[in-house]
């Protein structure tokens, strides 16, 4: 029998900041073997209303930081780099890059979905990526999508209930329910968070994709397919270039349990 080759290095996930901690969450729960190192930008977040070259720019230097960390793969978190970003760093760098856009695509592949919500930053929304794969990979399914930008500071606030967040999705949503989509994408690392509220307001007719679940899947298939996974007991250590105020407990909602090992990575 052959034996089986094991890969210790831990996975690299960078995001514009806290955010790509819902990503990482969905990872630990479906690889618990895994190691992970998590760099958030958080001196220069938010990725999403910057320019196409600034977030090129700075996810290159997400990817260098990660790398000097051994990782083995990395997965790019946030949306709006993988959307603006994913052709350019895949090709720079001699590592595999995970972003998040196909595991949204791969998601509602073989549903026959005929229409599609994609909501997230104006960075990912303008790209027009996740309309260009799904339309690619669908054919000839309708898509309706819009930024939701108030949903970053309610889901940072952990204000994830009651009349604010619940009229906030109504004015963003309804015009997408009215539209008669059959599914919707959380293309944002944050949007998660308020998933009980977007529930309420699309209705039970209307499927939430979380590309965050799906990745964990594709990065576990390729893991296994390349002989790369670790043994034992996975660990999580996160970078951030600033320690935010209020950092611990808004870490905490999106991880889903309390932060421990966290670092200041220092850029000159
Ligand atoms: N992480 C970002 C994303 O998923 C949201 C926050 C930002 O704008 O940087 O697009």
């Amino acid at each position: 029998m052959r034996e089986h080759i094991y890969n210790q290095n831990p996975i690299g996930v960078f995001d514009s900041g806290i955010g790509g901690l819902t990503v990482v969450r969905e990872i630990r729960k479906k690889l618990p073997n895994e190691s992970i190192i998590y760099f958030g930008d958080t001196a220069r977040v938010p990725y999403g209303t910057k320019s196409r070259e600034t977030i090129i720019k700075f996810a290159r230097e997400d990817i260098k930081f990660l790398l000097t960390h051994n990782v083995k793969i990395i997965v790019s978190a946030c949306f709006s780099v993988s959307s603006n970003a994913l052709p350019n760093l895949v090709s720079e760098f001699d590592i595999p890059i995970i972003g998040m856009i196909s595991p949204g695509v791969e998601a509602v592949k073989g549903k026959s979905y005929k229409s599609i919500g994609v909501i997230g930053t104006q960075a990912t929304i303008e790209s027009g990526m996740f309309e260009k794969k799904l339309k690619e990979s669908l054919g000839t399914v309708r898509i309706h999508s819009r930024t939701c930008p108030l949903f970053v500071p309610l889901a940072e606030e952990g204000w994830n209930r009651g009349r604010v967040p619940h009229l906030v999705a109504e004015e963003y949503l309804s015009p997408l329910v009215k539209k008669g989509i059959a599914a919707l994408i959380l293309g944002c690392t944050h949007y998660p968070i308020l998933y009980s509220v977007i529930k309420k307001v699309i209705g039970n007719e209307v499927d939430i994709i979380e590309p965050g679940k799906v990745v964990a899947n594709m990065i576990k298939d390729f893991l296994r397919e390349n002989c790369m996974e670790s043994q034992g007991n996975g660990s999580l250590k996160i970078f951030l270039s600033d320690i935010p105020r209020g950092f611990t407990s808004v870490a905490k909602n999106f991880l889903g349990h309390p932060v421990e090992d966290i670092h200041l990575a220092l850029s000159e």
